[in-house]
């Protein structure tokens, strides 16, 4: 069976604008002979597209194709514009494109301001600069001082935000998340959802959500598409 999808929006049909945000134009992705997802959606700086549907019917593999690391079994067809630029035969570290996933893949070897000194480009030079960019962010999101701590000693709630701090250094022009909040409990995952979503609302960022929860979905506020079971 074909994935089917919500009805068409006026931002989600050919031929829209794809000089700014994120356009996915007739993207197709098989499996086996068999498609998997197959849809043309665009999303325009500072909204959310959600994508939903059940296990297996593709979600996690359509965000793979968008960072550029699709896994050999799957043939994939169309093009990834991102501000206006095809993306889709760039690689990853070129797309500027930042992840999101449930688990919040913290390197555990090392502290959190390596963490995150991880993210800044390599434009930012020199250790005086790095450095201070990583004091700044660490504060920005209410973490002064927790430089050299350890990511095993923080909290679910830390870890998140530092997890989203260390992507946003990067610079990305475009946010996918894979239920980034499902690990989260409820007070918490309103917090962080807004967390999120407010720093890409500020920074005009697309933003591609996939969640199975209905409460994300009503917080993005934005169109949604239903990947469909494709046994
Ligand atoms: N590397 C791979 N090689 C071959 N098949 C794969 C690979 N990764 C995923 N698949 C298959 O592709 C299909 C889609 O998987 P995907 O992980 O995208 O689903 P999902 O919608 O993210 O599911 P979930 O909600 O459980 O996370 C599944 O049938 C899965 O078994
Ligand atoms: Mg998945």
């Amino acid at each position: 069976m074909n994935p089917v999808y919500s009805p068409p929006h006026p931002d989600t049909t050919e031929g829209s604008d794809d000089a700014e945000g994120l356009a996915l134009r007739r993207l197709c992705i098989r499996l086996a002979g068999k498609v998997l997802v197959d849809l043309d959606a665009h999303i325009a700086p500072g909204r959310i597209l959600t994508i939903m549907g059940p296990s297996g019917s593709g979600k996690s593999t359509l965000l793979s194709v968008i960072i550029g690391t699709t896994a050999p079994a799957f043939t994939v067809s169309g093009r990834i514009v991102l501000d206006g630029t095809d993306i889709s035969h760039l690689p990853p570290q070129k797309r500027r494109v930042g992840i999101l996933f449930q688990d919040d893949m913290l390197f555990p070897h090392l502290s959190i301001g390596a963490n995150l000194a991880f993210g800044l480009p390599p434009a930012v030079r020199g250790r005086s600069a790095r450095r201070e960019r990583v004091v700044r962010a660490l504060a920005d999101i209410g973490l002064e001082g927790f430089e050299n701590r350890d990511p095993a000693t923080l909290s679910g709630g830390q870890r998140a935000r530092v997890a989203l701090m260390r992507m946003l250094l990067a610079e990305p022009r475009a946010l996918l998340l894979d239920e980034p909040f499902s690990g989260l409990d409820a007070a918490l995952r309103d917090h962080i959802r807004e967390l999120v979503f407010s720093r890409a609302r500020e920074r005009r960022l697309p933003v591609l959500l996939v969640t199975h929860d209905e409460a994300d979905a009503r917080a993005a506020a934005g169109d949604r598409i239903e990947l469909a079971h494709t046994d």
